[in-house]
């Protein structure tokens, strides 16, 4: 049935892909470049700056044009522990490996026999399978799956990049370091598979691949992520109005950009809702209503992420945002009841975990610059 809805010309929360996708062009050629030299890569950022809508991209242009490489792409977002990533890893290497069933059937037998792998499949047309195995054997030796896309590999002539999104969550397994070091183990020692593991939470993926004493030390290529320029969003904006037959003008285009600090996610968020107050030509004043739409929408989330803060946390972050910069000197520690300046190291630390700030050398950044507007026009009314 033919839906009778006007498509927005903006994307956010789901992948960004197609007309949706803003350059990122130096990015994809390191990826692809990466890709096919079968070098490992490891791609950090802060939340929603584009990590999965980037390696998405990449492969897609890899894939079209080499049709042996066969991309894995596996979300730890929702596995909890070792057994449920082994299941998910052999399932999706076996999907990657053919489209046919009974081929899919016959490669788990031969590669993974020792397991005595059971799979099921649901009847729907995306033919959802499911594996089990005996998770006591498995534990004791999870070789033939760590090495299943490998071993497929050297049988059939193609290559596997196995894609792996939200990694930062194997710290949280139980076990996570004896884990990585299977991992590690296995994956150096393949020569046809390579690896892509991204995620967020920069601090916690440095310490698992820059910390000499951690499993995937010098594991890859790493790659921190950074926003996307301000003039590609700019020209993004301009296009996507243009091929909805309305219009914006350069100097809205530019403020949407800045309001939203180059941050991909929230650039498509509020050049949407410009775009949808705008009959045909869209204006600073829209967008500047638009923005403060999008505030209001937010308000009942920034509420509660701010009860979740301590009042020492949220009078750092006050201090943060009026700009001071020698945040444990004895001044800033009384005038803004920070305690000691060992506590301000454990704020710190804690608004990092929670993503709330960037710390990078000597800089502290509110990584969400509409909670950094929140904060400051409506909670501390600075
Ligand atoms: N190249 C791009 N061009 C335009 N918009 C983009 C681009 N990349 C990402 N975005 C915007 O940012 C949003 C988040 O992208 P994506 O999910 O890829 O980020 P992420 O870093 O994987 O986020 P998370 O850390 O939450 O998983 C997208 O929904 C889209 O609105
Ligand atoms: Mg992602």
């Amino acid at each position: 049935m033919k839906r009778n809805v006007i498509e927005t010309p903006f994307t956010f929360g789901r992948i960004a892909s197609d007309n949706n996708f803003a350059n990122r062009e130096s990015e994809i050629l390191k990826l692809v470049t990466n890709f096919i030299s079968g070098i490992n890569t490891v791609l950090i950022s802060p939340r929603r700056w584009g990590k999965s809508s980037l390696v998405k991209k990449s492969a897609e242009n890899v894939s079209k044009k080499n049709k042996d490489i066969r991309f894995v792409f596996i979300d730890l977002y929702n596995i909890r522990n070792e057994e449920e990533f082994y299941k998910i890893f052999s399932r999706e290497v076996l999907r990657s490996s053919t489209k046919k069933t009974d081929e899919l059937l016959a490669n788990a037998k031969k590669f993974m026999g020792k397991l005595i792998p059971q799979l099921t499949f649901s009847t729907d047309p995306n033919s959802e399978i499911n594996i089990s195995f005996d998770w006591e054997t498995v534990k004791k030796e999870p070789d033939d799956i760590l090495d299943l896309p490998e071993n497929i590999s050297k049988q059939k002539n193609i290559k596997f990049i196995i894609c792996i999104d939200e990694f930062q969550n194997i710290s949280a397994f139980d076990d996570a370091l004896s884990i990585q070091k299977k991992l590690r183990s296995h994956w150096q020692k393949h020569k046809l598979t390579s690896y892509c593991l991204y995620g967020s939470k920069r601090h916690m993926l440095m310490d698992v691949f820059t910390s000499p004493s951690m499993p995937f030390y010098k594991f890859g290529d790493i790659i921190f992520l950074q926003k996307i320029e301000k003039k590609h969003l700019e020209k993004f904006i301009i296009k996507r109005f243009k091929d909805t037959k309305k219009n914006i003008s350069k100097s809205a285009a530019d403020l949407v950009v800045d309001i939203a600090e180059c941050h991909p996610y929230y650039v498509q968020q509020l050049a949407q809702l410009s775009w949808l107050r705008t009959k045909k030509s869209c204006n600073e004043e829209i967008v500047k209503i638009a923005h403060e739409s999008l505030i209001l929408q937010l308000d009942f989330l920034f509420q509660s992420i701010s009860d979740d803060l301590s009042s020492t946390q949220l009078n750092f972050l006050k201090a943060v945002i009026i700009g001071i910069e020698q945040l444990s000197s004895k001044q800033t520690l009384d005038e803004f009841n920070l305690g000691t300046s060992a506590n301000v190291l454990r704020i710190k630390k804690s608004l990092e975990n929670k993503e709330i700030i960037d710390l990078f050398g000597n800089t502290i950044t509110i990584l969400d610059p509409m909670y950094k507007y929140w904060l400051k026009n409506y909670y501390f009314k600075i």
